[in-house]
C-alpha cells in the first residue's frame, strides 16, 4: 500500500499542478524551479554518473525508429533511457512525480496521456542540440515535453541556456533559462520551437515526454 502524503505535500503539488497546467494552455510552455527537492536532484545526479561509468549512456539520435540517425552538429549528448534498466530509488521517487502530474494534466485538460517515456541526458562541454520540437513528423504520441535539471551550482558564466520559442519560425526566443538543478520545464511537444546552446561544463538532465496512444489518423494539435 503506498503511504498516504503528507497534507502540505499534496497542497504544494495540487499548486504545481495548476501552475504547470495554466502554463501549457497560457503559454504553451512553463518554467517550474525547485520542482524536486535538492536531495532528490542530487541522487538523480549520482544516479546518472554511475549509469554513465557503468557504460550505460551511448550518443543520442535525431528521428525515430527505422529513421534514427547520430548527427552531434545537430544534437550531442549522449543518453540512457530510464526504465530500460531497473529502477532505483531517487528514479522512483521521479517516476512518482511524474504520474502524479499525468494525472492531474488529464484530469484538468483531457489529454489522454497513457505513459511516459524519460532518459538522462548529459551534455559535454561544447555539445548542444539545435532548434527542434519534440513531437516526430510521423508519429503524434507526445503530448507534453519535460525537462529536469540535475546541475547543481550551476553558473550563468557556464552557458548550456535552454531557448524556449514562443511560436514556430519566430526569430526571437521567449525565454533562455540557465539549467540549474531542481528546475522543470513543460512544454507543449508539437507546438513548442526550442534549442540547447553550448556550455562550458558537464550539463545533466532529465527529459520525458508525456504520451497518449498515437493515433496516425488524428489531426496534430490539442
Ligand atoms: C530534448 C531537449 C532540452 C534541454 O532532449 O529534446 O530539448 O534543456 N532538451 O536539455
Ligand atoms: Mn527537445
Amino acid at each position: 500500500m503506498p503511504r498516504k502524503r503528507p497534507a502540505a505535500v499534496e497542497r504544494l503539488d495540487d499548486a504545481r499542478h495548476e501552475e504547470i497546467t495554466s502554463g501549457l494552455v497560457d503559454r504553451g510552455f512553463v518554467v517550474v524551479p525547485g520542482f524536486l527537492p535538492r536531495e532528490v536532484v542530487t541522487a538523480l545526479r549520482g544516479e546518472g554518473a554511475r549509469r554513465r561509468a557503468a557504460g550505460e549512456f551511448h550518443a543520442a539520435t535525431i528521428g525515430r525508429a527505422g529513421n534514427a540517425q547520430r548527427d552531434a552538429s545537430v544534437r550531442g549528448d549522449s543518453i540512457c533511457w530510464l526504465g530500460a534498466r531497473a529502477v532505483t530509488t531517487p528514479e522512483r521517487a521521479l517516476v512518482a512525480h511524474l504520474d502524479a502530474l499525468c494525472v492531474a494534466l488529464n484530469r484538468a485538460l483531457f489529454l489522454g496521456i497513457a505513459e511516459f517515456e524519460a532518459h538522462y541526458a548529459c551534455y559535454a562541454p561544447g555539445a548542444a542540440y539545435a532548434r527542434h520540437v519534440d513531437r516526430f513528423r510521423d508519429h503524434d504520441a507526445r503530448v507534453v515535453s519535460l525537462v529536469l535539471y540535475l546541475n547543481d551550482d550551476w553558473r550563468d558564466a557556464d552557458g548550456g541556456a535552454l531557448r524556449i520559442y514562443a511560436t514556430r519560425g519566430a526569430h526571437a526566443p521567449a525565454c533562455e533559462l540557465a539549467p540549474r538543478g531542481g528546475t522543470l520545464v513543460a512544454m507543449r511537444s508539437e507546438a513548442i520551437e526550442h534549442e540547447v546552446l553550448p556550455a562550458n561544463a558537464e550539463r545533466w538532465s532529465i527529459a520525458g515526454w508525456l504520451r497518449r496512444r498515437p493515433r496516425p489518423e488524428r489531426v496534430a494539435g490539442w
